[in-house]
């Protein structure tokens, strides 16, 4: 019954692991990519409010043009970036659907699609099911996880299609200086390639500013699909609404598949993502909360011996096992089963990071304490 396409495609492996948590009492949990802050009042008390006034049907499938406005507006103030309303901007269903639909509406059968490794899972699961060849650009921990400029200009020579970059990272926390940016697009504008950026956490970025990759110069603006949402800054995962900024050409294409398969995003939630982007003072609490707990726990990891990089964004940890030769699966569930700490293995993000593990420190500061105590006692043991 099934097709052959979809057949290829591993199960993601945080969802084969986490079901082995679920039903598991008492785990504390620094597994789940998602905020443990509940979306803030200001957000919630708009969505009661527009359930109440009665709004309850579709919007135009580009999405309400207010919310499109605002995001324009806010990515003029922040990135001094101009995106006409509208027509530049798409509302999607979270930045997993544009993910999807800035594939499927690039890629044909057959077309290479770089995906940079450690990677979110979805990246090369969405590039095969838009019948990509997936070309992985290993990262190493030797040059702190970051895109080597010389390993990209030799990929770039099978003349990908597309690239997708995603910073700050998920699963490694790095993230890239406007200099760093500006080598790797010194690559890539060599080519005729698509980038497309996903930037979900850009408002996790801790130190210096986040640079959002079409602001590099107007080529590249032309060139990128930028992804982004409200899932994580602003703890809105379950609203489900994330956006695409591109050229008028793009967005018409994958308004059109939009328009078919998702219509368009729930109206409550976009009428609540507006408020959000005015509700920066309780974004900038929310990142300050990630930051202490990110300055805490990578303190711990590299005392007890798990070199961590410090991560400068996003609410992930990479953490190295290399000082105690054991694969990552095995120490994930001995972990689990023997002190009920869930972390993921690092091969759920490329095969090649067996001797990893992510951590996501989007949990309370006692519940680290708490699982560094533990995971202190489990390494004795080992
Ligand atoms: C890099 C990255 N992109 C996209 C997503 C999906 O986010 P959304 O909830 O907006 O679909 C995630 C979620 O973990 C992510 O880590």
């Amino acid at each position: 019954m099934i097709a052959k396409q979809i057949k290829k495609i591993q199960p993601s492996g945080i969802r084969e692991f986490f079901d082995l948590v679920l039903g598991m009492p008492e785990v504390i949990s620094l597994g789940v990519g998602e905020p443990d802050f509940i979306t803030p009042w200001r957000i919630r008390e708009k969505a009661i409010t527009a359930l109440e006034e009665g709004y309850t049907s579709y919007t135009s499938n580009q999405g309400l043009l207010v919310l499109r406005q605002d995001i324009s507006d806010h990515y003029k103030k922040k990135y001094a970036l101009t995106y006409n309303p509208k027509n530049e901007i798409l509302i999607t269903v979270g930045v997993s659907e544009g993910l999807d639909l800035a594939l499927r509406a690039v890629v044909n059968p057959g077309d290479k699609v770089i995906v940079v490794s450690p990677h979110f899972v979805a990246f090369p699961a969405l590039a095969q099911m838009a019948h990509a060849k997936v070309l992985y650009l290993l990262t190493k921990e030797e040059e702190g996880f970051k895109i080597n400029p010389k390993a990209l200009k030799e990929l770039v020579k099978q003349n990908p299609k597309a690239i997708i970059l995603n910073y700050p990272s998920n699963p490694t926390g790095i993230t890239y200086t406007k200099k760093e940016l500006k080598e790797i697009w010194k690559v890539l504008s060599k080519k005729d390639i698509v980038v497309i950026s996903d930037e979900t956490y850009d408002e996790l970025t801790y130190k210096d500013v986040h640079t959002s990759f079409p602001s590099l110069d107007k080529k590249a603006k032309a060139r990128t699909i930028l992804l982004n949402g409200f899932s994580k800054g602003y703890a809105m995962t379950g609203f489900r609404v994330g956006f695409v900024c591109g050229n008028k050409e793009i967005i018409e294409a994958m308004t059109k598949i939009h328009s078919y398969s998702m219509m368009c995003g729930p109206i409550i939630s976009q009428i609540a993502s507006s408020e959000a982007l005015r509700a920066q003072k309780e974004v900038k609490q929310m990142r300050l909360a990630y930051q202490r707990r990110r300055d805490f726990i990578v303190k711990e990891f590299n005392r007890l011996g798990l070199k961590t990089i410090k991560p400068q964004g996003a609410f992930y940890c990479f953490v190295s096992l290399k000082k105690y030769k054991i694969d990552s699966l095995e120490f994930a569930k001995k972990l689990l089963f023997q002190e009920k700490v869930a972390v993921v293995p690092g091969t759920a993000f490329g095969k090649e990071y067996s001797s990893y593990i992510r951590i996501s420190y989007a949990t309370s500061l006692d519940d680290l304490k708490n699982a560094i105590i533990a995971i202190e006692r489990f390494l004795n043991k080992l």
